[in-house]
């Protein structure tokens, strides 16, 4: 595992946007894996500078998200589909045919029917058989959780585990209450790549910036392998890249630390 510590969030996101942009020089149908979330808005920026300052192009790239809340429309401003379209497909030439996120919409059917539903099977299934047809994603973006989450594989996630449906913690439906205008719209459930499919992907770039991510990096780093930090999964990874600033490396022991 390659720990690099950069200055800033600007230098962490510019560092990030050169390595998927040389990935995309070398492989022009490179298949990437994108995550959502604050941490990785400066480098989709920085991609987006790239596509129209230098001409970085997109056209032959294949993507696959991580996840997709269950239950709320691709048009909410809080679906993972309208983030990834505001925040980064807007703004490049990808085909919108080569474009992959798992679906949250399963029509009437009932919540508490969600977890055997079979229609999010056959999903799921499905998601994962097109990241093989496409011979499997060659570098996945991803963030961590304060509680060393990757995508929705929250702490106890299997390591093993593949693209699936997760009810999500009470916590985290707590915390995306402020994002939705009624309790009864908040999602309960998502869909999200497993530790298992993630750890497939030819090459790991795993972001992390504050404070508040210091001992998720450390556990996972450093820690045990264990399924109570699922990111600590990446130990097993031949090529996995830990970038961070110097907020979240706080509480790294210094010899593993490359500075970029
Ligand atoms: P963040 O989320 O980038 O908004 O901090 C990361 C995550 O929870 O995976």
């Amino acid at each position: 595992m390659l720990v690099v510590v950069h200055e800033d969030y600007d230098a962490l996101s510019k560092k990030g946007a050169e390595i998927i942009a040389s990935r995309m020089r070398q492989k022009p149908n490179l298949v990437l894996g994108l995550a959502t979330g604050s941490t990785p808005l400066g480098l989709y920026r920085e991609l987006i500078r790239l596509y129209k300052n230098d001409g970085l192009d997109f056209s032959k790239i294949v993507t696959f998200n991580l996840d997709e809340y269950i239950g709320v429309p691709p048009e909410h401003d809080q679906s993972y589909h309208y983030f990834m379209r505001h925040n980064l497909f807007d703004h490049i030439n990808v085909n919108p045919s080569h474009v992959y996120i798992p679906q949250g919409m399963y029509g009437d059917i009932k919540i508490s029917s969600f977890e055997t539903n079979p229609k999010i099977e056959q999903f799921c299934t499905w998601y994962e058989d097109e990241i093989k047809r496409h011979g499997g994603v060659d570098i996945q973006i991803l963030g961590i959780g304060g509680n060393g989450h990757i995508a929705f594989n929250e702490p106890g996630s299997s390591l093993g585990s593949r693209t699936r449906i997760k009810t999500l913690t009470q916590k985290t439906v707590k915390d995306n209450s402020r994002f939705f205008k009624s309790a009864e719209e908040v999602p309960r459930y998502a869909i999200t790549m497993g530790v298992g499919t993630i750890m497939e992907a030819k090459e790991l770039l795993l972001l992390a910036t504050g404070d508040g991510k210091a001992d998720a990096v450390k556990s996972a780093v450093e820690g045990p392998i264990t399924a109570m930090c699922p990111a600590s999964a990446l130990q097993l990874h031949r090529r996995a890249i830990v970038m961070t600033d110097k907020a979240a490396a706080a509480k790294l022991s210094a010899e593993f630390i490359t500075y970029g």
